[in-house]
């Protein structure tokens, strides 16, 4: 098995954003997650290749990727954590290419296993090459607002005090942040609202399979935070929590 960045080749660009995405990518509703758009495979491989990974398995398939984005953190006004976490990640990397601003800081917007190949260990190779990789083409900062799958079992707690469970040996409760934390990452802070998605309740009872026929606060499938309804309004609103982790820095 080894590593390497999208810019080996097309075949390997090609290979590593085919890779699906599997479960924990919040149901169905991440469809409505309209800043993603910018940040498209096809994009990411175009435009930034050398800054995501694969790991590759000994007959050369690809079994997991890691994609990161480049924006300048000395900017004024930028936070080193900002609350809209992965979303203003985005927002700016996109800023800083369409304005030709030079990049110092790496944010690691997801790291995905073939569901064929979880619980094998992989993630943390997949973390490891984007460390490697990160420091490889020369930025020395590298962060990422990390959304932990498994905190969609317990939507009503807060993030901050979700994120601060630990076990005996003081690794994160959490194993998606434990894999972080194992890694040398450091928890920095909380993003509460790394990913907003507003939209019709029509649309989000296709993406639920709830009935959505009460105002308030609903638990959603996949959802590591409430749904927030309106029945009047006719429409809900999601503001997910993620939680920064800095890997170099
Ligand atoms: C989250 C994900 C990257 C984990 O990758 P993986 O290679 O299967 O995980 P690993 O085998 O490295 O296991 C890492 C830890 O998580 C635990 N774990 C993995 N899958 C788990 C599951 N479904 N339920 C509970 N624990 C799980 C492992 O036991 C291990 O814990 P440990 O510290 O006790 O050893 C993978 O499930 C995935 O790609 N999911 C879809 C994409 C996603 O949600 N990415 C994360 C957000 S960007």
């Amino acid at each position: 098995m080894r590593w390497t960045n999208l810019a080996e080749s097309e075949a390997v660009a090609e290979a590593a954003f085919a890779l699906p995405y599997g479960k924990g990518g919040g149901g169905g509703f991440m469809a409505g997650h309209l800043i993603t758009k910018l940040v498209s495979r096809p994009r990411l491989a175009r435009r930034w290749p050398e800054l995501s990974v694969a790991v590759l398995d000994d007959d050369g398939s690809c079994v997991a990727r890691g994609v990161t984005i480049p924006y300048a953190s000395t900017v004024e006004g930028r936070d080193p954590y900002p609350e809209g976490g992965w979303e203003q990640a985005v927002l700016w990397a996109s800023e800083d290419a369409l304005d030709g601003r030079a990049p110092d800081t790496l944010c690691a917007l997801e790291i995905a296993v073939h569901p064929d190949h979880q619980r094998r260990g992989l993630s943390g190779r997949a973390l490891q090459a984007l460390r490697q990789n990160a420091e490889d083409v020369g930025f020395g900062r590298l962060i990422t607002p990390v959304r932990p799958p498994q905190k969609a079992d317990d939507p009503w707690t807060p993030m901050a005090e979700y994120a601060s469970r630990t076990r005996d040996d003081g690794l994160p409760s959490d194993p998606w942040l434990r894999v972080h934390v194992r890694a040398g990452g450091r928890i920095r802070a909380i993003a509460p609202c790394s990913a907003t998605i507003a939209a019709g309740l029509d649309r989000w009872r296709t993406w639920t399979g709830l009935p959505l026929d009460a105002d308030g606060p609903v638990a959603i499938p996949g959802g590591l935070a409430p749904l927030f309804v309106s029945v009047s309004l006719g429409v809900g609103s999601y503001v997910e929590p993620n939680v920064w982790i800095e890997h170099l820095g």
